[in-house]
């Protein structure tokens, strides 16, 4: 069992609140999967070839090893060392139950007769991980459990989130942890207030972020994720790819059994956003209007920082926003609840994703567990160069041929560093979570809805 959940399991026990007693600091959250994760070579053609990556990494490492470098990463870093606040609630423990049930639920829906793809499938799902994502999902069943609903007839009826709509014999599809004798889950009870159809979201939620990080990491080439090997290196690229279509099978099987057709065009969204934003993060949307990167060099506009933002829209903020919207439905919300859920999980994945992007100039790579500068060296012009590049007219050409040429890195970087895109980025990362709080503040007060402001909160001071 993850060490946090067990602790917050001996919490709740112990304290009818859910409120540490620890001083330790407690995990970082969005950003799990990145802990020791090495970020690599890209084998997308759009990439620059291995030798200037190489030539990158040469350079970048000579730059790491002066003193000046040194103390212009600590200058930056104080942007994300501001005081930390003390936070004394622990949100996992408050859906502790469900947390700790999750994993071996989601082996269950992956289960097969194929003992060789189960061992891909459920690689990333037993490996060590935060699981945010399905303890946002939960924690806005439980937050919106007391807030305005539908009338009764307006709500879908409960389903038997088990039981097959096709029959068995056309389905085809072996599941041996799920047999015709399964029974239906239990309903929701007053006192966990999360319906079984909630507690199967986030575990959908869960297998489609496994799925695209096993896609993800052949794209990226990587080499390990949350400190093993990752998915690619250990069963290869096919298998990396065939586990992650599996996962996003079953996972679709497992929403059409919710019967909610709105959800399930959330979620099969999100699906389709998640390639897309991967799609756009290949073209940093500074090439000419051609995508011609030896066309003239780009100056700052807008659109770049809106393409930018688009991306992360898509890539990061999708599946967390689209999946509070669905919570909220599925536990009978009226639209303006669904409304404020989904602009929470909009606005908790942009601020996380700001943050990620700000660790990679703040922080050493020591210290972030993956090589520093890893968006320059994988060509990515992520917010802290956008802004940059609007005080710099010379980070154009560079983002231009996603710093393809040797010295473009550290160029880069040095300009980020002088300008004002790192305070700029922070700045934006503390507005989006703002505004994630914000959207819930209408919701009844409840250690759930405070869970949520305190996972907004405390994205902001992450060091990895
Ligand atoms: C991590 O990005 C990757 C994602 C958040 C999504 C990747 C999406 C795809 C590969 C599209 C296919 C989608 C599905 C559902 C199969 P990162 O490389 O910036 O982060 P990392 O450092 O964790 O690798
Ligand atoms: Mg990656």
């Amino acid at each position: 069992m993850h060490t946090s959940i067990r602790r917050s399991a001996s919490v709740l026990r112990s304290t009818s609140r859910a409120y540490t007693t620890s001083s330790s600091p407690s995990p970082c959250l969005l950003c799990s999967q990145l802990q020791t994760k090495t970020r690599s070579i890209h084998v997308s053609p759009f990439r620059k070839p291995r030798s200037q990556q190489r030539r990158h990494n040469a350079s970048a490492s000579a730059a790491a090893a002066s003193a000046s470098w040194r103390a212009t990463l600590n200058k930056a870093s104080e942007l994300v060392a501001e005081a930390a606040p003390s936070f004394t609630l622990n949100p996992a423990a408050i859906v502790a139950g469900e947390m700790k049930a999750l994993t071996q639920n989601i082996q269950d829906l992956l289960s097969s007769g194929h003992p060789s793809l189960d061992k891909v499938a459920k690689y990333y799902i037993q490996s060590e991980g935060k699981h945010l994502r399905p303890l946002v999902v939960l924690l806005m069943a439980r937050a919106t459990y007391s807030c305005p609903k539908l009338p009764v007839d307006a709500r879908r009826p409960t389903a038997n989130i088990n039981s097959p709509i096709t029959s068995p014999s056309i389905l085809q599809d072996f599941n041996p942890s799920y047999t015709s004798e399964t029974p239906a889950p239990s309903p929701s009870t007053i006192a966990t207030q999360i319906s079984p159809s909630q507690t199967r979201l986030a575990e959908i939620t869960e297998m489609i972020h496994a799925a695209s990080l096993l896609h993800d990491d052949v794209i990226d080439n990587a080499e390990a994720r949350r400190g093993s090997p990752s998915g690619n290196l250990a069963f290869g690229n096919k298998m990396a790819i065939l586990a992650g279509d599996f996962l996003l099978g079953r996972a679709s099987v497992a929403l059409a059994r919710l019967r909610d057709a709105e959800v399930v065009e959330l979620l099969a969204t999100v699906i389709a956003n998640l390639v897309e934003g991967e799609f756009m993060q290949l073209h940093n949307g500074a090439t000419s209007p051609s995508g011609d990167a030896r066309g003239p060099p780009p100056r700052y506009s807008p659109a770049a920082f809106e393409h930018y933002i688009q991306k992360t829209y898509l890539k990061t903020a999708s599946l967390i926003s689209k999946s509070c919207r669905a919570a909220a439905i599925l536990g009978g919300s009226t639209r303006d609840i669904a409304d404020a859920a989904y602009l929470y999980g909009k606005n908790l994945g942009l601020s996380f994703q700001l943050v990620d992007d700000l660790l990679d100039y703040t922080v050493a790579s020591s210290d972030l567990g993956k090589p520093a500068q890893a968006d320059l060296k994988l060509g990515l012009a992520t917010a802290p160069v956008l802004f940059a590049w609007e005080q710099y007219e010379e980070l154009g050409p560079m983002i231009n041929r996603k710093f393809a040429e040797a010295g473009d890195v550290d160029k880069a970087w040095e300009l980020v560093q002088k300008s004002n895109g790192l305070q700029r980025t922070r700045e934006l990362a503390e507005s989006f979570s703002r505004k994630a709080i914000d959207a819930i503040s209408m919701f009844p007060d409840s250690e759930a809805k405070e869970g949520l402001e305190q996972i907004a909160r405390k994205g902001l001071t992450r060091k990895k």
